[in-house]
Protein backbone atom coordinates (compact mmCIF):
# COMPACT_ATOMS: atom_id res chain seq x y z
CA UNK A 1 0.00 0.00 0.00
CA UNK A 2 1.05 3.69 -0.68
CA UNK A 3 0.12 6.65 0.36
CA UNK A 4 0.83 10.43 -1.31
CA UNK A 5 -0.81 13.93 -1.40
CA UNK A 6 -1.29 16.34 -4.38
CA UNK A 7 -2.32 19.87 -4.37
CA UNK A 8 -3.29 19.56 -8.54
CA UNK A 9 -6.48 20.21 -9.31
CA UNK A 10 -9.33 17.64 -8.28
CA UNK A 11 -10.92 17.63 -11.64
CA UNK A 12 -8.07 16.83 -13.57
CA UNK A 13 -6.26 14.98 -11.12
CA UNK A 14 -6.21 10.90 -12.87
CA UNK A 15 -7.20 8.40 -10.71
CA UNK A 16 -9.37 5.11 -10.97
CA UNK A 17 -11.50 6.60 -7.70
CA UNK A 18 -11.59 10.17 -6.14
CA UNK A 19 -13.38 9.78 -3.39
CA UNK A 20 -15.65 13.23 -1.41
CA UNK A 21 -17.84 13.59 1.12
CA UNK A 22 -21.42 14.58 1.65
CA UNK A 23 -23.96 15.77 4.24
CA UNK A 24 -27.69 15.42 5.28
CA UNK A 25 -29.53 17.77 3.66
CA UNK A 26 -27.96 18.00 0.58
CA UNK A 27 -24.86 19.63 1.87
CA UNK A 28 -21.62 19.19 -0.17
CA UNK A 29 -17.98 19.26 1.45
CA UNK A 30 -16.06 21.63 -0.25
CA UNK A 31 -14.50 19.51 -2.68
CA UNK A 32 -17.85 17.74 -3.34
CA UNK A 33 -18.67 21.19 -4.22
CA UNK A 34 -15.84 21.58 -7.05
CA UNK A 35 -16.70 18.08 -8.91
CA UNK A 36 -20.04 19.36 -8.68
CA UNK A 37 -18.95 22.22 -10.69
CA UNK A 38 -17.05 20.72 -13.09
CA UNK A 39 -19.40 18.27 -14.22
CA UNK A 40 -22.40 20.59 -13.93
CA UNK A 41 -24.80 19.25 -11.41
CA UNK A 42 -23.96 15.87 -11.94
CA UNK A 43 -23.70 15.51 -7.66
CA UNK A 44 -26.44 17.95 -6.83
CA UNK A 45 -29.16 16.21 -9.75
CA UNK A 46 -28.34 12.69 -7.66
CA UNK A 47 -29.04 14.46 -4.26
CA UNK A 48 -32.48 16.14 -5.42
CA UNK A 49 -33.19 12.48 -6.98
CA UNK A 50 -32.51 11.02 -3.51
CA UNK A 51 -29.71 8.91 -4.63
CA UNK A 52 -27.20 10.28 -2.67
CA UNK A 53 -28.74 11.63 0.36
CA UNK A 54 -25.62 11.92 2.42
CA UNK A 55 -26.97 9.32 5.26
CA UNK A 56 -23.70 8.39 7.41
CA UNK A 57 -21.78 5.95 6.14
CA UNK A 58 -24.01 5.72 2.87
CA UNK A 59 -21.78 5.07 -0.13
CA UNK A 60 -22.49 5.77 -4.40
CA UNK A 61 -20.35 5.01 -6.52
CA UNK A 62 -20.47 6.97 -10.18
CA UNK A 63 -18.55 6.15 -13.36
CA UNK A 64 -17.26 8.59 -15.84
CA UNK A 65 -18.83 11.47 -14.42
CA UNK A 66 -17.87 14.28 -17.16
CA UNK A 67 -15.46 17.12 -16.42
CA UNK A 68 -14.00 15.03 -13.78
CA UNK A 69 -10.49 13.33 -14.49
CA UNK A 70 -10.90 10.23 -12.26
CA UNK A 71 -12.43 7.26 -13.95
CA UNK A 72 -15.05 6.80 -11.48
CA UNK A 73 -16.56 9.32 -7.86
CA UNK A 74 -17.27 7.56 -4.63
CA UNK A 75 -19.44 9.88 -2.96
CA UNK A 76 -19.84 8.84 0.83
CA UNK A 77 -22.34 10.10 3.07
CA UNK A 78 -21.00 11.62 6.36
CA UNK A 79 -24.57 12.51 8.24
CA UNK A 80 -25.40 15.92 9.64
CA UNK A 81 -23.02 18.58 8.95
CA UNK A 82 -22.90 19.91 12.49
CA UNK A 83 -22.61 16.08 14.07
CA UNK A 84 -19.38 15.33 12.41
CA UNK A 85 -16.67 14.40 14.48
CA UNK A 86 -13.85 12.46 15.08
CA UNK A 87 -16.13 9.26 15.44
CA UNK A 88 -17.36 9.77 12.36
CA UNK A 89 -14.70 10.91 10.26
CA UNK A 90 -12.84 7.44 11.17
CA UNK A 91 -16.16 5.50 10.11
CA UNK A 92 -16.37 7.11 6.87
CA UNK A 93 -13.14 6.39 6.03
CA UNK A 94 -13.25 2.88 7.16
CA UNK A 95 -16.45 2.58 5.23
CA UNK A 96 -15.13 4.23 2.12
CA UNK A 97 -11.70 2.15 2.04
CA UNK A 98 -13.88 -0.93 1.91
CA UNK A 99 -16.01 -0.02 -0.52
CA UNK A 100 -12.86 1.05 -2.78
CA UNK A 101 -11.82 -2.75 -2.22
CA UNK A 102 -14.62 -4.14 -3.01
CA UNK A 103 -14.80 -1.70 -6.14
CA UNK A 104 -11.83 -3.18 -7.42
CA UNK A 105 -10.00 0.17 -7.38
CA UNK A 106 -6.51 0.15 -7.80
CA UNK A 107 -6.00 3.88 -7.04
CA UNK A 108 -7.59 6.12 -4.96
CA UNK A 109 -7.67 10.10 -4.49
CA UNK A 110 -9.21 10.87 -1.47
CA UNK A 111 -10.55 14.59 -0.56
CA UNK A 112 -11.93 12.73 2.92
CA UNK A 113 -8.89 14.15 4.76
CA UNK A 114 -10.00 18.06 3.97
CA UNK A 115 -13.68 17.75 5.83
CA UNK A 116 -13.94 19.92 8.46
CA UNK A 117 -13.27 17.93 12.18
CA UNK A 118 -13.80 19.86 15.17
CA UNK A 119 -10.24 20.96 16.48
CA UNK A 120 -8.21 18.44 14.42
CA UNK A 121 -5.75 19.71 11.49
CA UNK A 122 -4.73 18.46 8.64
CA UNK A 123 -1.91 16.22 9.78
CA UNK A 124 -4.10 14.84 12.12
CA UNK A 125 -6.72 14.01 9.76
CA UNK A 126 -4.15 12.43 7.10
CA UNK A 127 -2.43 10.79 9.53
CA UNK A 128 -5.69 9.30 10.88
CA UNK A 129 -6.53 8.54 7.06
CA UNK A 130 -3.08 6.28 6.44
CA UNK A 131 -3.47 4.27 9.93
CA UNK A 132 -7.41 3.38 9.49
CA UNK A 133 -6.68 2.26 6.10
CA UNK A 134 -3.95 0.11 6.66
CA UNK A 135 -6.31 -1.20 9.57
CA UNK A 136 -9.71 -1.73 7.26
CA UNK A 137 -7.40 -3.79 4.77
CA UNK A 138 -5.57 -5.95 7.03
CA UNK A 139 -6.32 -9.25 7.16
CA UNK A 140 -4.37 -12.50 8.55
CA UNK A 141 -4.65 -15.50 6.07
CA UNK A 142 -1.16 -16.58 6.32
CA UNK A 143 -2.15 -19.83 7.03
CA UNK A 144 -4.88 -20.59 4.49
CA UNK A 145 -4.05 -22.44 1.62
CA UNK A 146 -6.61 -20.09 -0.36
CA UNK A 147 -5.86 -16.28 -0.06
CA UNK A 148 -9.61 -14.95 -0.03
CA UNK A 149 -9.89 -12.24 -2.74
CA UNK A 150 -11.66 -9.32 -1.86
CA UNK A 151 -12.64 -7.41 -5.28
CA UNK A 152 -10.74 -8.00 -8.77
CA UNK A 153 -7.72 -5.38 -7.87
CA UNK A 154 -5.93 -4.98 -4.51
CA UNK A 155 -6.60 -1.09 -3.74
CA UNK A 156 -2.64 -0.48 -4.11
CA UNK A 157 -1.99 3.26 -3.85
CA UNK A 158 -4.46 6.59 -2.26
CA UNK A 159 -3.29 10.19 -3.08
CA UNK A 160 -4.82 12.61 -0.69
CA UNK A 161 -5.96 15.81 -2.78
CA UNK A 162 -4.49 18.78 -0.65
CA UNK A 163 -5.71 22.12 -1.13
CA UNK A 164 -2.08 23.85 -1.67
CA UNK A 165 1.00 23.18 -2.38
CA UNK A 166 2.39 25.00 0.79
CA UNK A 167 0.54 21.79 2.74
CA UNK A 168 2.73 19.02 1.32
CA UNK A 169 5.41 18.59 3.68
CA UNK A 170 2.92 18.53 6.85
CA UNK A 171 1.39 16.08 4.39
CA UNK A 172 3.77 13.68 3.71
CA UNK A 173 4.95 13.75 7.60
CA UNK A 174 1.85 12.76 8.15
CA UNK A 175 1.55 10.33 6.20
CA UNK A 176 4.89 8.84 7.00
CA UNK A 177 3.95 8.72 11.06
CA UNK A 178 0.97 7.52 9.76
CA UNK A 179 2.28 4.21 8.45
CA UNK A 180 4.90 3.77 10.87
CA UNK A 181 1.84 3.33 13.44
CA UNK A 182 0.00 1.29 10.84
CA UNK A 183 2.89 -0.83 10.23
CA UNK A 184 3.61 -1.29 13.97
CA UNK A 185 -0.16 -2.32 14.54
CA UNK A 186 -0.17 -4.54 11.83
CA UNK A 187 2.74 -6.37 13.66
CA UNK A 188 1.41 -5.92 16.47
CA UNK A 189 -1.97 -8.15 15.01
CA UNK A 190 0.09 -10.56 13.03
CA UNK A 191 1.97 -11.59 16.35
CA UNK A 192 -1.32 -11.79 18.37
CA UNK A 193 -3.67 -13.96 15.84
CA UNK A 194 -1.05 -16.09 15.05
CA UNK A 195 -1.83 -19.37 17.07
CA UNK A 196 -0.23 -20.48 19.63
CA UNK A 197 1.27 -23.34 18.59
CA UNK A 198 3.53 -21.44 16.00
CA UNK A 199 3.80 -18.33 18.44
CA UNK A 200 5.89 -19.72 21.25
CA UNK A 201 8.28 -17.40 23.47
CA UNK A 202 10.98 -19.00 21.37
CA UNK A 203 9.08 -17.71 18.21
CA UNK A 204 8.84 -14.00 20.22
CA UNK A 205 12.19 -13.74 20.91
CA UNK A 206 13.51 -14.74 17.47
CA UNK A 207 10.90 -11.76 16.29
CA UNK A 208 12.87 -9.68 18.54
CA UNK A 209 15.90 -10.58 16.99
CA UNK A 210 14.69 -9.97 14.17
CA UNK A 211 14.10 -6.63 14.76
CA UNK A 212 17.14 -6.29 16.02
CA UNK A 213 18.64 -7.12 12.98
CA UNK A 214 16.35 -4.62 11.09
CA UNK A 215 16.84 -1.87 13.06
CA UNK A 216 20.81 -0.95 14.24
CA UNK A 217 19.13 1.16 16.95
CA UNK A 218 17.66 -1.54 18.23
CA UNK A 219 19.66 -4.29 19.93
CA UNK A 220 17.63 -6.93 22.20
CA UNK A 221 18.81 -9.62 24.59
CA UNK A 222 17.18 -12.34 25.80
CA UNK A 223 17.19 -13.90 28.95
CA UNK A 224 16.30 -17.77 29.46
CA UNK A 225 15.38 -19.91 32.24
CA UNK A 226 18.48 -20.52 33.67
CA UNK A 227 19.18 -17.28 33.70
CA UNK A 228 16.50 -16.34 35.26
CA UNK A 229 16.81 -18.45 37.89
CA UNK A 230 20.25 -17.35 38.79
CA UNK A 231 18.44 -13.72 38.96
CA UNK A 232 15.76 -15.15 41.53
CA UNK A 233 12.55 -14.54 38.83
CA UNK A 234 10.64 -17.46 40.93
CA UNK A 235 7.01 -15.98 40.00
CA UNK A 236 7.93 -15.81 36.27
CA UNK A 237 9.55 -19.52 36.75
CA UNK A 238 6.67 -20.51 38.61
CA UNK A 239 4.09 -19.76 35.80
CA UNK A 240 6.50 -21.55 32.98
CA UNK A 241 6.81 -25.00 34.96
CA UNK A 242 4.09 -26.58 33.99
CA UNK A 243 4.95 -26.28 29.98
CA UNK A 244 7.41 -27.99 28.11
CA UNK A 245 8.03 -24.35 25.95
CA UNK A 246 10.73 -22.33 27.64
CA UNK A 247 10.09 -18.75 28.47
CA UNK A 248 11.44 -16.34 27.73
CA UNK A 249 12.23 -12.39 29.32
CA UNK A 250 12.76 -10.82 26.33
CA UNK A 251 15.12 -7.40 26.16
CA UNK A 252 14.93 -4.90 23.18
CA UNK A 253 16.27 -1.39 24.07
CA UNK A 254 15.81 1.17 20.92
CA UNK A 255 18.68 4.42 21.40
CA UNK A 256 16.95 6.80 19.19
CA UNK A 257 19.15 10.24 17.96
CA UNK A 258 20.51 12.37 20.37
CA UNK A 259 19.02 10.78 23.54
CA UNK A 260 20.46 11.93 26.93
CA UNK A 261 17.49 11.48 29.03
CA UNK A 262 16.31 8.51 31.59
CA UNK A 263 14.36 5.74 29.19
CA UNK A 264 11.00 4.71 28.89
CA UNK A 265 10.18 0.95 29.80
CA UNK A 266 6.98 -1.02 27.99
CA UNK A 267 6.26 -4.23 29.72
CA UNK A 268 4.30 -6.70 27.39
CA UNK A 269 2.63 -9.33 28.92
CA UNK A 270 3.37 -12.69 26.87
CA UNK A 271 1.48 -15.47 27.60
CA UNK A 272 1.42 -17.14 24.12
CA UNK A 273 -1.29 -19.29 25.71
CA UNK A 274 -3.13 -19.44 28.70
CA UNK A 275 -5.23 -22.33 29.85
CA UNK A 276 -5.41 -21.50 33.81
CA UNK A 277 -3.15 -23.63 34.67
CA UNK A 278 -4.33 -26.45 37.28
CA UNK A 279 -6.66 -23.60 37.92
CA UNK A 280 -7.59 -24.54 34.09
CA UNK A 281 -10.55 -22.65 32.52
CA UNK A 282 -13.66 -23.95 30.83
CA UNK A 283 -13.71 -25.43 27.31
CA UNK A 284 -15.91 -22.54 25.65
CA UNK A 285 -13.64 -19.80 24.14
CA UNK A 286 -10.17 -20.96 25.27
CA UNK A 287 -9.07 -20.78 21.94
CA UNK A 288 -9.01 -16.81 22.27
CA UNK A 289 -6.29 -16.99 24.59
CA UNK A 290 -3.92 -17.36 22.05
CA UNK A 291 -4.53 -13.95 22.09
CA UNK A 292 -3.09 -13.52 25.73
CA UNK A 293 -0.06 -12.07 24.82
CA UNK A 294 -1.58 -9.14 22.96
CA UNK A 295 0.72 -6.73 25.25
CA UNK A 296 3.56 -8.33 24.25
CA UNK A 297 2.37 -7.76 20.60
CA UNK A 298 1.74 -4.14 20.99
CA UNK A 299 5.05 -3.89 22.57
CA UNK A 300 6.78 -5.09 19.48
CA UNK A 301 4.88 -3.11 16.82
CA UNK A 302 5.20 0.27 19.52
CA UNK A 303 8.95 -0.15 19.27
CA UNK A 304 8.49 -0.70 15.69
CA UNK A 305 6.84 2.58 14.70
CA UNK A 306 9.38 4.11 17.29
CA UNK A 307 12.45 3.07 15.65
CA UNK A 308 10.74 3.66 11.87
CA UNK A 309 9.46 7.60 12.85
CA UNK A 310 13.45 7.14 14.92
CA UNK A 311 12.22 9.04 17.31
CA UNK A 312 14.49 10.97 19.63
CA UNK A 313 13.68 9.00 22.69
CA UNK A 314 15.52 5.84 25.02
CA UNK A 315 13.44 3.12 25.13
CA UNK A 316 12.87 -0.22 26.91
CA UNK A 317 10.92 -3.14 26.08
CA UNK A 318 10.53 -5.95 28.46
CA UNK A 319 8.36 -9.06 27.37
CA UNK A 320 7.89 -11.64 29.82
CA UNK A 321 7.34 -15.12 27.76
CA UNK A 322 5.87 -18.00 28.76
CA UNK A 323 2.77 -21.25 28.40
CA UNK A 324 0.62 -21.39 30.73
CA UNK A 325 -0.34 -25.06 30.97
CA UNK A 326 -1.38 -27.59 33.78
CA UNK A 327 1.68 -29.85 33.12
CA UNK A 328 2.78 -32.52 35.68
CA UNK A 329 5.48 -30.17 37.30
CA UNK A 330 2.70 -27.03 37.21
CA UNK A 331 2.37 -24.65 40.16
CA UNK A 332 -0.46 -25.49 42.23
CA UNK A 333 -3.00 -23.63 44.25
CA UNK A 334 -1.35 -22.82 47.69
CA UNK A 335 2.36 -22.82 46.02
CA UNK A 336 4.52 -20.33 47.27
CA UNK A 337 6.76 -18.43 45.63
CA UNK A 338 9.31 -15.95 45.84
CA UNK A 339 9.74 -12.98 43.32
CA UNK A 340 12.62 -11.24 42.05
CA UNK A 341 11.43 -8.43 44.22
CA UNK A 342 12.10 -10.61 47.95
CA UNK A 343 8.53 -10.68 48.43
CA UNK A 344 6.51 -14.38 48.63
CA UNK A 345 3.45 -14.72 46.88
CA UNK A 346 0.74 -17.65 47.69
CA UNK A 347 -0.51 -18.59 44.57
CA UNK A 348 -4.40 -19.20 45.29
CA UNK A 349 -5.12 -19.50 41.83
CA UNK A 350 -2.98 -20.53 38.69
CA UNK A 351 -4.78 -18.41 36.21
CA UNK A 352 -4.01 -15.08 38.00
CA UNK A 353 -0.70 -15.68 36.08
CA UNK A 354 0.01 -12.63 34.24
CA UNK A 355 0.80 -10.60 37.34
CA UNK A 356 3.24 -13.16 38.42
CA UNK A 357 5.25 -12.82 35.27
CA UNK A 358 4.71 -9.22 35.20
CA UNK A 359 5.91 -8.42 38.43
CA UNK A 360 9.03 -9.99 38.24
CA UNK A 361 9.64 -7.90 34.73
CA UNK A 362 8.60 -4.70 36.24
CA UNK A 363 11.04 -5.50 39.17
CA UNK A 364 14.07 -6.28 36.38
CA UNK A 365 12.64 -2.90 34.34
CA UNK A 366 13.85 -0.93 37.49
CA UNK A 367 16.99 -1.61 36.42
CA UNK A 368 17.33 0.90 33.80
CA UNK A 369 16.17 3.90 36.53
CA UNK A 370 13.53 4.67 33.79
CA UNK A 371 11.46 7.82 33.57
CA UNK A 372 8.42 5.99 33.51
CA UNK A 373 7.08 2.44 33.10
CA UNK A 374 4.35 1.33 31.38
CA UNK A 375 2.75 -2.30 31.17
CA UNK A 376 0.06 -3.62 28.93
CA UNK A 377 -0.89 -6.89 29.27
CA UNK A 378 -4.43 -8.90 28.95
CA UNK A 379 -4.67 -9.36 32.60
CA UNK A 380 -8.51 -9.52 33.93
CA UNK A 381 -11.68 -10.82 32.62
CA UNK A 382 -13.25 -7.81 35.32
CA UNK A 383 -11.44 -5.62 32.58
CA UNK A 384 -13.76 -6.63 30.02
CA UNK A 385 -16.85 -6.69 32.42
CA UNK A 386 -16.32 -2.95 33.69
CA UNK A 387 -15.61 -1.27 30.33
CA UNK A 388 -15.85 -3.20 27.58
CA UNK A 389 -14.19 -3.38 23.86
CA UNK A 390 -14.08 0.15 23.30
CA UNK A 391 -11.50 1.60 26.42
CA UNK A 392 -8.62 -0.07 27.72
CA UNK A 393 -8.43 0.16 31.50
CA UNK A 394 -5.21 2.81 32.96
CA UNK A 395 -4.22 2.31 36.39
CA UNK A 396 -1.35 4.27 37.75
CA UNK A 397 1.00 5.81 40.86
CA UNK A 398 1.62 8.77 39.39
CA UNK A 399 -1.54 11.08 37.77
CA UNK A 400 0.88 13.39 35.39
CA UNK A 401 1.86 9.65 33.38
CA UNK A 402 -1.93 8.90 33.79
CA UNK A 403 -3.14 12.18 32.27
CA UNK A 404 -0.42 11.50 29.12
CA UNK A 405 -1.77 8.67 28.36
CA UNK A 406 -5.27 9.46 28.74
CA UNK A 407 -4.64 12.70 26.20
CA UNK A 408 -2.70 9.91 24.04
CA UNK A 409 -5.80 7.51 23.57
CA UNK A 410 -7.85 10.78 22.40
CA UNK A 411 -5.61 12.01 20.19
CA UNK A 412 -5.09 8.64 18.89
CA UNK A 413 -8.58 7.21 19.05
CA UNK A 414 -7.32 4.12 20.96
CA UNK A 415 -8.48 5.23 24.19
CA UNK A 416 -8.15 4.77 27.97
CA UNK A 417 -10.09 5.27 30.88
CA UNK A 418 -8.91 5.34 34.50
CA UNK A 419 -9.72 3.08 36.95
CA UNK A 420 -9.22 3.76 40.91
CA UNK A 421 -5.54 2.64 42.93
CA UNK A 422 -6.52 3.12 46.42
CA UNK A 423 -5.45 1.84 49.12
CA UNK A 424 -8.33 0.36 50.50
CA UNK A 425 -7.90 -2.32 47.98
CA UNK A 426 -4.97 -3.50 48.74
CA UNK A 427 -6.11 -5.61 52.20
CA UNK A 428 -7.83 -8.22 49.59
CA UNK A 429 -4.19 -9.44 48.68
CA UNK A 430 -3.82 -10.43 52.48
CA UNK A 431 -3.00 -13.82 53.16
CA UNK A 432 -2.03 -15.55 56.01
CA UNK A 433 0.92 -17.52 54.64
CA UNK A 434 2.66 -15.02 52.05
CA UNK A 435 3.23 -11.46 51.73
CA UNK A 436 0.53 -11.34 49.23
CA UNK A 437 -1.73 -14.02 47.37
CA UNK A 438 -2.04 -13.56 43.70
CA UNK A 439 -6.28 -12.81 43.79
CA UNK A 440 -7.92 -10.18 45.61
CA UNK A 441 -11.58 -12.15 45.67
CA UNK A 442 -14.80 -11.57 43.44
CA UNK A 443 -14.92 -7.91 44.01
CA UNK A 444 -12.94 -5.04 41.76
CA UNK A 445 -10.85 -7.55 39.83
CA UNK A 446 -9.16 -5.38 37.59
CA UNK A 447 -8.30 -2.85 40.44
CA UNK A 448 -6.86 -6.29 43.06
CA UNK A 449 -4.97 -7.06 39.87
CA UNK A 450 -3.48 -3.64 39.52
CA UNK A 451 -2.86 -3.60 43.22
CA UNK A 452 -0.77 -6.18 43.17
CA UNK A 453 1.52 -5.05 40.82
CA UNK A 454 1.75 -1.80 42.28
CA UNK A 455 3.14 -3.58 45.39
CA UNK A 456 6.30 -4.36 42.75
CA UNK A 457 6.65 -0.55 41.59
CA UNK A 458 6.36 1.29 44.48
CA UNK A 459 9.65 3.39 43.35
CA UNK A 460 8.78 4.32 39.65
CA UNK A 461 6.75 6.33 37.52
CA UNK A 462 4.32 3.37 36.19
CA UNK A 463 1.16 2.99 34.72
CA UNK A 464 -0.65 -0.58 34.16
CA UNK A 465 -2.83 -0.88 30.67
CA UNK A 466 -5.53 -3.97 31.11
CA UNK A 467 -6.22 -4.25 27.09
CA UNK A 468 -8.51 -7.71 28.15
CA UNK A 469 -11.18 -5.86 26.64
CA UNK A 470 -9.56 -4.11 23.62
CA UNK A 471 -6.63 -6.33 22.56
CA UNK A 472 -8.78 -8.49 20.56
CA UNK A 473 -12.45 -8.74 18.86
CA UNK A 474 -14.51 -11.86 19.77
CA UNK A 475 -17.37 -13.58 17.71
CA UNK A 476 -17.28 -13.31 13.66
CA UNK A 477 -14.91 -10.51 13.59
CA UNK A 478 -12.56 -12.47 15.69
CA UNK A 479 -8.96 -11.18 15.77
CA UNK A 480 -6.54 -8.93 17.16
CA UNK A 481 -7.18 -4.93 16.83
CA UNK A 482 -3.59 -3.47 17.04
CA UNK A 483 -4.25 -1.79 20.54
CA UNK A 484 -2.72 0.16 22.32
CA UNK A 485 -0.09 0.38 19.64
CA UNK A 486 -1.43 3.75 18.46
CA UNK A 487 -2.18 4.85 21.60
CA UNK A 488 1.42 4.15 22.94
CA UNK A 489 3.05 5.83 19.94
CA UNK A 490 1.14 8.57 19.94
CA UNK A 491 2.50 8.99 24.07
CA UNK A 492 5.71 8.54 22.96
CA UNK A 493 5.85 11.14 20.19
CA UNK A 494 4.29 13.68 22.45
CA UNK A 495 7.25 12.85 24.73
CA UNK A 496 9.87 14.29 22.08
CA UNK A 497 7.54 17.16 21.08
N1 LIG B 1 -5.67 -13.79 30.48
C1 LIG B 1 -6.64 -13.78 31.50
C2 LIG B 1 -7.53 -12.55 31.47
C3 LIG B 1 -8.53 -12.51 30.35
C4 LIG B 1 -9.76 -13.09 30.48
C5 LIG B 1 -8.24 -11.83 29.20
C6 LIG B 1 -10.69 -13.01 29.47
C7 LIG B 1 -9.16 -11.75 28.17
C8 LIG B 1 -10.39 -12.33 28.31
C9 LIG B 1 -5.94 -13.80 32.87
O1 LIG B 1 -4.76 -14.51 32.93
C10 LIG B 1 -6.89 -14.46 33.80
O2 LIG B 1 -7.15 -15.61 33.63
N2 LIG B 1 -7.39 -13.71 34.77
C11 LIG B 1 -8.33 -14.21 35.69
C12 LIG B 1 -7.98 -13.66 37.05
C13 LIG B 1 -8.74 -14.31 38.17
C14 LIG B 1 -8.29 -15.73 38.33
C15 LIG B 1 -8.48 -13.53 39.42
C16 LIG B 1 -9.72 -13.75 35.26
O3 LIG B 1 -9.86 -12.63 34.78
O4 LIG B 1 -10.65 -14.54 35.37
MN1 LIG C 1 -5.06 -16.56 33.30
ZN1 LIG D 1 -3.73 -14.65 31.22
Amino acid sequence: MKFDATSGSPQKTRAACAVVGVFEARRMSEPAQRFDTTSRGAIGKLMRRGDVDGRHGHCVMLHTVPGVAAERLLVVGCGRERDFNERRYREVLARSTRQLQEAGVADALSYLPLLEVPQRDSYWKIRQAVEITGDTLYAFDELKTKKKKPGPRELRKVTFGLLEPGEQAQAERAIADGESVAAGAKLARDLANRPANYCTPTYLAEQARLLGRQFPAIRTTVIDAARMKKLGMGALLAVARGSREPPKLIIMEYRGPADGRAPYALVGKGVTFDSGGISIKPAAAMDEMKFDMSGAASVFGTLLAVARMKLPLHLVALVPATENLPGGNAIKPGDVVTSLSGQTIEILNTDAEGRLILCDALTYAARYEPEAVIDVATLTGACVVALGKHASGLFSNHQPLADALLTAGQVSGDRAWQLPLWDEYQNQLDTNFADMANVGGREAGSITAACFLARFTKKLNWAHLDIAGTAYRTGKEKGATGRPVPLLVEFLRARCA
